[in-house]
């Protein structure tokens, strides 16, 4: 199951990517934005990124005007790996090296056909699996862990 958000900036784009999803029989849970109504994009990265955090969903799209907004906000969440990605080969790299749980989009950036290509490449692709990049990955959730210990008590 996908959990997919956008702002007002990406909502036209994830109305597509919903058609497409449902073309394709490929289950998701829309968390907004649902009309193009100025909305923050950090509110709705954060909805979607805590949804796949929890492990209710196996992956997330979030999409804003050009990805960035909502690629950095995502990150910021423990246990989130969230990749800007703007062709289908950054799309497979994202997941066969880097497990990356989070595909952020640029609606503004990105037309639809290119758009659902990445979509299919970041669902098709596995993780490697390769002791090299699951080494990367350890280092970064002990990056992430000290962080988290450590954020409270210095200044
Ligand atoms: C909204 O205008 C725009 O700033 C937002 O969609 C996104 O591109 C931010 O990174």
């Amino acid at each position: 199951m996908i959990a997919i958000g956008s702002d007002h900036g990406g909502f036209g784009l994830k109305e597509e990517i919903k058609k497409y999803f449902e073309k394709e029989q490929i289950k998701y849970k829309d968390f907004g934005t649902f009309c193009e109504d100025p909305t923050d994009y950090s509110d709705i990265a954060a909805e979607v990124s805590k949804a796949v955090a929890e492990g209710g969903f196996g992956k997330g799209i979030i999409i804003c005007g050009t990805g960035i907004g909502v690629s950095i906000a995502a990150n910021k969440i423990p246990g989130i790996r969230a990749a800007l990605c703007t062709d289908p080969y950054m799309a497979r790299m994202a997941r066969e090296h880097n497990d990356a749980n989070i595909l952020t989009l640029g609606g503004r950036v990105v037309g639809i056909g290119l758009a659902l290509d990445i979509v299919q490449a970041f669902i098709d692709s596995p993780f490697s699996n390769e002791k090299r990049h699951e080494n990367r990955i350890n280092k970064i959730k002990a990056i992430e862990d000290n962080y988290i210990k450590n954020n409270f008590t210095e200044c």
